[in-house]
């Protein structure tokens, strides 16, 4: 039998619907079933008084790398010294990830997701990129199809050395893709100078999408590029970075459906200006937040902290930044049962220890996760 909790004395309550407020409410096993002023609250098998704090749900990032092996401590220090960052350095987590075990990798995956889900993040999505070869991507997808939410095919993250650019994409798009597909329902590229170029973005993600993927872009990392294009002209779900955007970019972004994702703890890691998130909302675009946690680019898996940084130094407001890491992932993610709190929506809760989500900016890197439910399940 299922059981039910009653969630009483909410401070302030982040629905992400102008339909649902209230002040209480109720998780039957994995779903919300009731929200409304505690007054009028349903009996439920427990109840749990939050004493004034704010809640919200849970955070949704859909911008992970968390099959890895590896460090790139080094690398990062010489990037604080002044060295540029460069798409190759993910070779060096290639190296690694290859040659660990299955144990290992999963050891890693099952430590970054309870990190961040002590954190407050209840869905999360994960890209395989780290192994470039058939066998280690499709290890690398059955590995994240374990413990995450949503995965994602990235073999085109970098050629690997020693394979010949045009060869390594017609062998993503063939028998990779093939072996992967099954376990995934993504399909993303890294289009990007020494990465992928237009040419060999299109040819996967068209491959992709004939197999029935969604589609994902990594574009506009490292300076202006025809990834938002790219995007916008293959229907993609998200394009994820977003820090060199052209006039026509936003344009593009803000007439489309596709929304753009911003990973500003990997511009401050990289060394890259903070995207123009007020152009983009100004102009009507779709904005998420994620975290990109990886060991090269953007070793975090703190939301909080991208929500912060967002409200602090990319002038979005308290409310836009807590919206786009929330309801923003799942459009990302083209989900309407995550991000948001109403009857039907996933039990996936977030208490913060203060009385409001304004703390998150107002008490910048102060650690402020009371309680988490995760699909249901009481986690923190
Ligand atoms: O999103 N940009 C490409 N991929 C990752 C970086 C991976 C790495 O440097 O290992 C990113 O930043």
């Amino acid at each position: 039998m299922t059981s039910s909790t009653l969630i009483t004395g909410i401070g302030e309550l982040t629905t992400n619907d102008p339909e649902v407020s209230g002040t209480a409410l109720v998780l039957e096993g994995d779903r919300v079933v009731w929200v409304g002023a505690a007054a009028d609250a349903p009996a439920a098998d427990e109840s749990v008084d939050v004493e004034g704090r704010a809640v919200l749900p849970g955070w949704v990032d859909s911008h992970t790398h968390l099959v890895f092996a590896g460090d790139r401590t080094a690398e990062f220090g010489a990037r604080m010294a002044g060295k540029p960052y460069a798409a190759g350095g993910i070779a060096v987590t290639v190296g690694a990830t290859r040659a660990a075990s299955d144990d290992e990798l999963e050891a890693n995956l099952r430590r970054h997701v309870a990190e961040a889900v002590g954190q407050g993040t209840t869905y999360v999505e994960t890209k395989t990129g780290y192994g470039l070869t058939v066998a280690d991507e499709l290890r690398s997808a059955t590995l994240a199809a374990r413990h995450v939410d949503e995965v994602t095919f990235l073999g085109a993250h970098l050629v690997p050395a020693g394979v010949a650019a045009d060869d390594y994409v017609d062998l993503v798009r063939g028998e990779m893709l093939d072996a992967v597909a099954p376990h995934v329902r993504w399909a993303d590229v890294f289009c990007e100078t020494g990465a992928f170029d237009e040419d060999q973005s299109r040819a996967v993600l068209e491959a992709a999408a004939a197999k029935g993927l969604g589609l994902r872009v990594h574009g506009n990392q490292l300076g202006e590029g025809p990834g938002v294009r790219l995007a916008v002209d293959l229907g993609a779900a998200s394009v994820d970075h977003c820090t060199h955007l052209s006039a026509e970019d936003v344009d593009l972004l803000a007439t489309s459906e596709v929304v753009a994702t911003l990973l500003p703890a990997c511009d401050l890691s990289t060394r890259q200006p903070l995207p123009n998130a007020r152009g983009l909302l100004d102009a009507g675009a779709t904005v998420a937040l994620a975290s990109n946690c990886n060991p090269g680019s953007s070793y975090t898996s703190s939301m909080a902290f991208c929500v912060t940084t967002a409200v602090l130094q990319m002038r979005m407001s308290v409310e836009e930044a807590v919206r786009a890491a929330t309801l923003g992932g799942a459009r990302a993610l083209r989900r309407d049962d995550i991000g948001v709190l109403r009857p039907g929506a996933r039990a996936d809760v977030h208490v913060l220890d203060a009385p409001s989500t304004t703390h998150l900016a107002y008490r910048p890197g102060v650690p402020l996760t009371r309680a988490v439910w995760r699909a249901g399940a009481r986690v923190r």
